[in-house]
């Protein structure tokens, strides 16, 4: 069974008092439910985001994080300083990390690996520019994308994967992929992830969406044969909102 996952990444939003009273309105309004919630809060607030949901049902992450274990690299996370304050899971290769931070599909390998041997799961984001779209080059972008960041990993590992097509013109903009065009891609991701990693892993990973999931259309998102949840960014920084997408899956 494909876990159903909701996942807020928070980016470069809420300073530390933001941030508790967000979470606090989460516990607060949070249901009970069988999907899996998480926030990505900026590294900064991740300690005090632990202490505030103690005891809650909510899942601490983390947006990003360095390939190296430690050493000379000014201003960057290691997967061990993650883990020491109780992250589990980490968010890589964001379009936005991708486009402003020139990360490539390379270094990310790196970092995927450096994740898994830290026994922290990821959630690997990936997806198309407008201009492939346009172009029909969507699909072969996208599993590009995946061959080259996630190819090397073993069949075991992708217990540890969760995977987030973003298409990048879809990330705050305000325009979506249709409930089709996101089923369509979801299909031929897992279709791509099966051929190369068999069956067990192609049915069983969870493909989430991102981009402008919102209260008023995320559930027809949702209700797609292959996906699994979403990704959301400026929607998950209001706790009604947030939750409306909850519900919605
Ligand atoms: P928006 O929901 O603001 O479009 O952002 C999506 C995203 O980038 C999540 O990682």
């Amino acid at each position: 069974m494909r876990r159903k996952i909701v996942a807020g990444n928070w980016k470069m939003n809420n300073d530390l008092s933001g941030t508790e009273a967000l979470l606090n309105d989460l516990i607060a309004l949070v249901p009970n439910t069988e999907a899996t919630v998480m926030v990505a809060p900026t590294f900064v607030n991740l300690f005090q985001a632990f202490n505030v949901l103690k005891g809650h049902n909510i899942e601490v992450i983390a947006q990003n994080m360095h390939q190296e274990p430690n050493g000379a690299f000014t201003g960057e996370i290691s997967a061990q300083m993650l883990k020491s304050v109780g992250v589990n899971t980490v968010i890589l290769g964001h379009s936005e990390r991708r486009a402003y931070f020139g990360e490539t599909d390379e270094l990310l390998a790196k970092k995927v690996a450096a994740a898994l041997s830290n026994e922290l799961q990821v959630v690997f984001c990936f997806g198309e520019e407008l201009e492939d779209r346009k172009s029909g080059r969507h699909f072969s972008v996208v599993e590009e994308q995946l061959k080259n960041a996630l190819f090397h990993l073993q069949t075991s590992d992708w217990e540890h994967i969760i995977l987030a097509y973003e298409p990048v013109w879809a990330i705050g903009t305000g325009e979506t992929a249709s409930p089709e065009q996101a089923q369509e891609m979801h299909a031929f991701i897992r279709k791509t992830i099966s051929e190369k990693f068999g069956d067990q892993v192609g049915t069983t990973v969870s493909i989430l969406y991102g981009g402008s999931v919102k209260p008023t259309n995320a559930a027809e998102i949702f209700a797609k044969q292959d996906v699994d949840g979403g990704l959301i960014g400026g929607a998950s920084l209001k706790a009604e909102d947030f939750v409306a997408i909850i519900n919605a899956i």
